[in-house]
């Protein structure tokens, strides 16, 4: 499995405390259980703790290594975990400046993590959309957002969800003065502002041609989000996923994909101090099994990536 396309998988949400490192260690353990070289990155610059999770107490390479050019070789700073096939990057401290790294930087650190060998290389980001965290979590052709039912949280998926499909698409147009007015106007519609949704931006670029059409269109449809809805407490809890998908689509176009829930679990709120012991010996927790079942799905989803690119296919922006 050496597509990228398969193997980079960012792990984002906006709020902090929605379980993003939590999902990062437990599915990344699950698809290693599963017989898969995984390689956890905790991109998390400036609030790191995956690897107090995984019981690293002070880890002994960071990614600050080699963002500071200390080591040559992103190969350098991996570290195993006490689960077998599953290792882990860890963060860099704020201490040391790294929460906002240079473009270059940047630049250099992703193109060294798409060559490792991995199976499976899943990025912990932090809270909030900061421009660092965006580029990361555009970066992943796999993108996962996770939630929980809280209002908060729910409305910091979709904040982050559109501040991800605005970046993308000023990124994407960043050197043409048409489509860019168009698209701040959409960001941030002001009072009795029309272009107050994707589809509305879409009509507006009718006079910019077709062609400008397609490729807003297209640039829309590549955004590949997946959605996890964390600390399930019951079954009304599971709809969340349904209004967070009916909104994306009606305001900014965009298909998003369920990937599963993970039910709230006293077990491994009450682990969290030791992570890599819960996950060994408490298989038959629930959020184990739900875990177990997302890592499932996600191999799943990459069989049908490598055997049937029509996956891709163009979804239509609602009328
Ligand atoms: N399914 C769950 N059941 C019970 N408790 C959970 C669950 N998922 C997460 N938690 C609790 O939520 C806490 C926060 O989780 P986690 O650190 O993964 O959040 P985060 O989104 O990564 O936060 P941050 O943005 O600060 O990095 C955990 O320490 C754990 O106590
Ligand atoms: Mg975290």
């Amino acid at each position: 499995m050496d597509d990228i396309k398969n193997k980079l998988w960012a792990i984002g949400g906006g709020k902090g405390g929605v379980g993003k490192s939590i999902v990062t260690l437990m599915v990344g353990a699950s698809l290693a259980r599963l017989g898969n070289k995984v390689i956890l990155v905790d991109a998390d610059l400036g609030g790191s703790n995956l690897h107090t999770l995984v019981g690293i107490r002070y880890p002994k390479y960071t990614l600050a290594d080699f963002i500071n050019k200390k080591v040559e070789a992103i190969e350098d700073v991996i570290m195993s975990t006490p689960i077998e096939n599953m290792s882990i990057i860890c963060g860099a401290d704020d201490i040391l400046g790294m929460a906002n790294p240079k473009y270059t930087q940047k630049t250099r650190l992703l193109n060294h993590l798409k060559r490792l060998d991995a199976d499976f290389m899943l990025l912990d980001l932090g809270a909030g959309t900061s421009f660092t965290t965006m580029d990361f979590f555009l970066y992943a052709p796999n993108k996962i957002v996770v939630l929980t039912p809280q209002i908060t949280s729910i409305q910091n998926a979709y904040g982050f969800i559109k501040a991800s499909l605005f970046r993308h698409l000023n990124d994407t147009f960043s050197k043409e003065s048409g489509p860019l007015e168009l698209i701040k106007r959409a960001c941030s519609p002001v009072n009795g502002e029309p272009i107050d949704s994707i589809a509305k931006l879409y009509d507006e670029f009718k006079v910019l041609g077709e062609e400008q059409q397609e490729n807003l269109m297209n640039c829309i449809n590549a955004l590949n989000i997946k959605l996890i809805i964390n600390m399930v407490k019951d079954t009304k809890e599971r709809n969340v996923c349904k209004i967070v998908k009916s909104v994306a689509k009606n305001y900014l176009g965009l298909t998003i994909e369920d990937l599963g829930i993970i039910q709230f679990d006293n077990i491994l709120n009450s682990s969290i101090n030791n992570m890599a012991d819960f996950f060994t010996k408490r298989r038959d927790s629930m959020a184990s099994i739900n875990c177990y079942d997302i890592a499932t799905t996600i191999i799943k989803n990459c069989q049908k990536i490598t055997t049937q690119p029509s996956v891709f296919a163009a979804p239509k922006i609602p009328a």
